[in-house]
């Protein structure tokens, strides 16, 4: 990308004038194709060779800021998440006013560009995730409202997951809803949801989802079971837990999202993490790994280190995932640094060296270049068994 036509910051991307959008990406795309084929080939290339559907999560404001980023995207990506744009809150922000353009322009991008698409995420049940109206509704109380909120998550799933029928091929119903610091002993996280509802909101997420997206894949996604801390073991045993008691009970679930936000600072054991997959798996449940990436705020900051070490734990990782043919799609969560979450205002964490570099916890670098993460991923996926 050429200095001159760069006119500003937006996003954490530059954007650039008309002809500087050309020229970018024309400059990327030479990039991308320069060397042999095989070098070249996006990540989605190596996943697909073995079954494998590979992608990142995205957010509309970014495709439309940079049509460089946007040529990167289709040229990975066989799948996008949208990363928060089709959250609750984000389509209806009241009762009778909702918002999916945002969430439109994710599915007409990847329509143009011949893209599935994950859905995430029908109800995230944990209080300051709901719209903020559902939530208040929840605590007004009565049996009443209680019918008036089911009537509400119900129209909400159906309306959602219907108006993306023909592009989602798989959802997550259910995020986040297992906390073993709430205390409960079927280990569901405490909320508003719960409270009004009781557990079988759950079900009663999942059984609309099936109705409403017959072709979909039905994902419950969660965070935190692949490391070594022992509430993350512990969780595991949570989440197996809670998925057999939804299989016992006929709810349609057909895979564990397993987010893969990993820490740099814990160990990950490979034979445990292939053990608690391998029961997943048993359970007749196929994994997607859906937010893929590092959290390196503990290491030091030298970004030579920190890329090595990034590489290495993501590729000890995938080796893991991918040696389990039941897992079928890897997502990282977006696609470059300089877009990720962790670098956003209220996410960025203090490093522990007390230095103010960003985090770098995506396969390409603020410029759209490959980190060692990408080639270690690609690697993964050139070792990895076909499915
Ligand atoms: O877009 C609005 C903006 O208009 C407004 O002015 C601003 C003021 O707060 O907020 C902006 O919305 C923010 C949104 O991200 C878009 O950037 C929200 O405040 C912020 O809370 C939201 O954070 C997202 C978070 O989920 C909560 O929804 C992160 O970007 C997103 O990366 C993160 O993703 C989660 C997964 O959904 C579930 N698993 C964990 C993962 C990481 O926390």
């Amino acid at each position: 990308m050429s200095d001159a036509s760069v006119t500003g910051e937006k996003h954490g991307l530059r954007t650039v004038d008309r002809r500087g959008l050309l020229v970018g990406g024309l400059a990327l795309l030479s990039g991308i194709q320069a060397g042999s084929g095989a070098e070249t080939a996006g990540l989605k290339t190596f996943a697909a060779a073995k079954g494998v559907r590979f992608g990142g999560a995205v957010q509309a404001r970014d495709l439309a800021a940079s049509a460089a980023y946007a040529g990167l995207v289709a040229q990975e990506c066989a799948v996008i998440t949208a990363e928060n744009d089709m959250k609750w809150p984000a389509l209806q922000p009241e009762p009778d006013r909702r918002t999916p353009e945002a969430a439109d322009r994710i599915v007409a991008f990847a329509r143009a560009h011949g893209l599935a698409v994950r859905g995430h995420t029908l109800v995230w049940g944990q209080d300051g995730r709901m719209p903020k109206w559902f939530e208040a509704m929840a605590r007004s109380g009565g049996p009443a409202g209680a019918r008036a909120l089911e009537a509400q998550m119900v129209a909400h799933i159906r309306d959602l997951a219907g108006r993306y029928r023909e592009a989602i091929v798989s959802w997550d119903v259910v995020n986040e809803t297992l906390e073993a610091r709430d205390g409960r002993g079927d280990g569901l996280r405490r909320s508003v949801l719960l409270d009004v509802f009781g557990p079988s909101w759950i079900d009663v997420a999942f059984r609309t989802a099936r109705d409403a997206a017959p072709d979909a894949t039905l994902v419950y996604n969660d965070y935190g079971t692949e490391q070594a801390k022992p509430w993350k073991v512990q969780k595991r045993t949570m989440v197996l837990r809670f998925l057999e008691a939804l299989k016992s009970r006929g709810v349609p679930v057909q895979a564990f999202g397993v987010q893969a936000h990993l820490a740099g600072d814990e160990a990950f054991d490979a034979r445990s993490f292939a053990t608690f997959l391998r029961e997943i798996a048993s359970l007749g449940l196929a994994i997607e790994v859906t937010e893929l990436d590092v959290d390196d705020h503990t290491w030091p900051a030298d970004i030579g280190e920190r890329d090595r070490r990034g590489a290495e734990l993501i590729e000890r990782f995938l080796d893991v995932c991918l040696a389990e043919r039941a897992t079928t799609t890897v997502v990282t969560w977006g696609l470059g640094d300089a877009l990720s979450y962790q670098n956003r205002p209220g996410w960025r964490k203090v490093r522990s060296d007390g230095s103010t570099a960003p985090a770098r916890p995506l396969p390409f670098d603020a410029e759209w270049r490959r980190k060692p993460m990408w080639h270690a991923m690609a690697r993964a996926f050139q070792n990895a068994p076909a499915r």
